[in-house]
């Protein structure tokens, strides 16, 4: 199944909407919890991201049996140092946007947890792309003890 979402970048009420159709989707396909917790934190975080910083931009969920991939991709000012802007507690977030609750620095790390594979590709002055793939089984089991 394959779903599309524009993200629109000036309407804060809009905010998480998409993630949380996933959310529904999820749900009705029987997707445990745990799975469904990770794919809806990491999908809702690059969601705020993507209208906190970038101006709006689009989602494309891919939703399969094992996996569930999300791409999210904006045409914003793009991550100079994706490295920096990884680390807890770095954000470029004004005041205005922490007034509102947002801008603690923590979405990125918060995505990195909760994603199985994450692919972040960003140009400055172009946009970000970021792809995110959650696995609906336990990947510790498949490892050597
Ligand atoms: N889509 C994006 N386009 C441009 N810059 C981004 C994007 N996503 C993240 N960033 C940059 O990376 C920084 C860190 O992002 P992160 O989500 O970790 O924290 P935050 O959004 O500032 O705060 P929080 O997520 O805790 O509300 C942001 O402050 C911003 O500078
Ligand atoms: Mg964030």
């Amino acid at each position: 199944m394959k779903f599309h979402y524009a993200i629109s970048g000036d309407d804060y009420s809009q905010a998480g909407l998409a993630s949380t159709d996933i959310k529904k989707k999820l749900k009705e396909k029987g997707v445990l919890p745990q799975f469904i917790r990770k794919a809806v934190v990491s999908m809702y975080e690059a969601e705020i991201n993507m209208i906190i910083h970038a101006g709006g931009g689009t989602a494309d969920v891919e939703l399969e049996d094992d996996k569930i991939r999300i791409v999210m991709t904006d045409t914003g000012p793009g991550i100079p140092d994706v490295e920096k802007a990884m680390r807890e507690g770095f954000s470029t977030a004004p005041v205005f946007i922490q007034e509102i609750g947002f801008g603690a620095g923590m979405g990125l790390a918060n995505i990195k947890r909760n994603c199985d594979e994450l692919e972040i590709n960003t140009v400055p002055g172009k946009g970000t792309i970021i792809i995110m793939t959650i696995y609906f089984y336990d990947q510790s089991q498949n490892e050597c003890p």
